[in-house]
């Protein structure tokens, strides 16, 4: 039995992704949950036999409930109905708001102390769900997006400067939705600005594709959405709490006067470890960035307001 458990909700591809790459963590025990009869104990076991070969000694379990997810340390939510072509984030409003409202119910009657992580789209109006829905404090209530869209910019920023993707620095900030706030004056190559490196238009470029990446995968894929990066990114997240590793990463977090911004999940540096969100960082940004910043909000505040309506 290892140290730790991590429930993971929805057996999709996101789902069961960050239950193969934590699996493969070898620190937590992992049980994969969704309602569809099969599809999770199907998933948790092909990952559990994947130890042998790769030298993990997790275990894996499905679940078409929540008695197994008892006691969970960490929490990450991706169920939901996926985006198809065309469709944006917001349409899935309230299909999502109904499921993540009752996954959150039953996940926290069994870990009432847990740590959620939401990636259920969209995004930052779920965190809104998952937190009024637990009654958690905003400390255990985290939402994953900020490092998935700062990796497809350091992917883009890596690509168009011929460097590695480790020697890039940057930050995106905001919702997760397409007026989200790649920042040009925070990213850096080797500690210099890429403002300093690339043309105005080429910066440009780099930060309208980041915002379109989603959309960019959606559109290649056909049917379903991005799941190796989301995956990724959601399983950083649960690495800095579980490890207490105190990182600093862009997060969906609910501010209470940070950024001048009020009771609403916007995505933001935070420091993540044992306790969750145990600070959040304020950047001192420029007045445009924090315009732009406020434009992010206000589309977060929108969606709130449907789900509240
Ligand atoms: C993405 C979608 C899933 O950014 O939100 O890939």
């Amino acid at each position: 039995m290892a140290k730790w458990k991590v429930t993971v909700v929805g057996a999709g591809n996101v789902g069961g992704t960050t239950a193969q790459r934590l699996a493969e963590r070898n620190y937590a025990d992992v049980v994969l949950v969704d309602i569809v009869e099969g599809l999770p104990q199907g998933k948790a076991l092909d990952i559990l036999e994947s130890g042998p070969i790769l030298g993990y000694d997790s275990n894996v379990t499905g679940a078409n409930d929540y008695e197994e997810t008892a006691g969970s340390d960490v929490v990450v939510i991706t169920s939901g109905s996926p985006r198809k072509p065309g469709m944006s984030r917001d349409d899935l409003l309230k299909t999502n708001q109904n499921i993540v409202g009752s996954v959150t119910e039953e996940v926290v009657k069994h870990s009432p102390e847990t740590i959620l992580v939401v990636v259920a789209n969209p995004l930052d109006a779920m965190c809104h769900v998952a937190m009024e829905t637990s009654g958690f404090p905003r400390e255990r209530v985290v939402g994953m997006a900020g490092i998935l869209d700062t990796a497809r910019y350091r992917t883009f920023i890596a690509e168009e400067l011929g460097v590695s993707v480790r020697d890039v620095f940057a930050l995106v900030l905001g919702g997760h939705g397409d007026t989200m706030v790649p920042l040009p004056s925070m990213a850096t190559v080797g500690g210099v600005a890429i403002t300093e490196l690339l043309a105005e238009d080429r910066v440009e470029a780099i930060v309208d594709r980041t915002r379109q990446g989603g959309a960019e995968i959606v559109g290649l894929l056909q049917s379903g959405s991005a799941f190796y990066a989301p995956s990724a990114a959601a399983a950083e997240m649960v690495d800095a709490i579980l490890l207490d590793q105190k990182r600093i990463l862009p997060c969906a977090a609910y501010l209470q006067g940070e950024y001048g911004l009020n009771d609403l999940f916007v995505g933001v540096p935070v420091k993540l470890g044992a306790s969750g969100i145990e600070d959040i960082v304020e950047l001192g940004l420029n007045d445009e960035e924090l315009g732009d910043l406020n434009d992010s909000a206000d589309s977060v505040r929108e969606l709130v307001q449907v789900l509240h309506g």
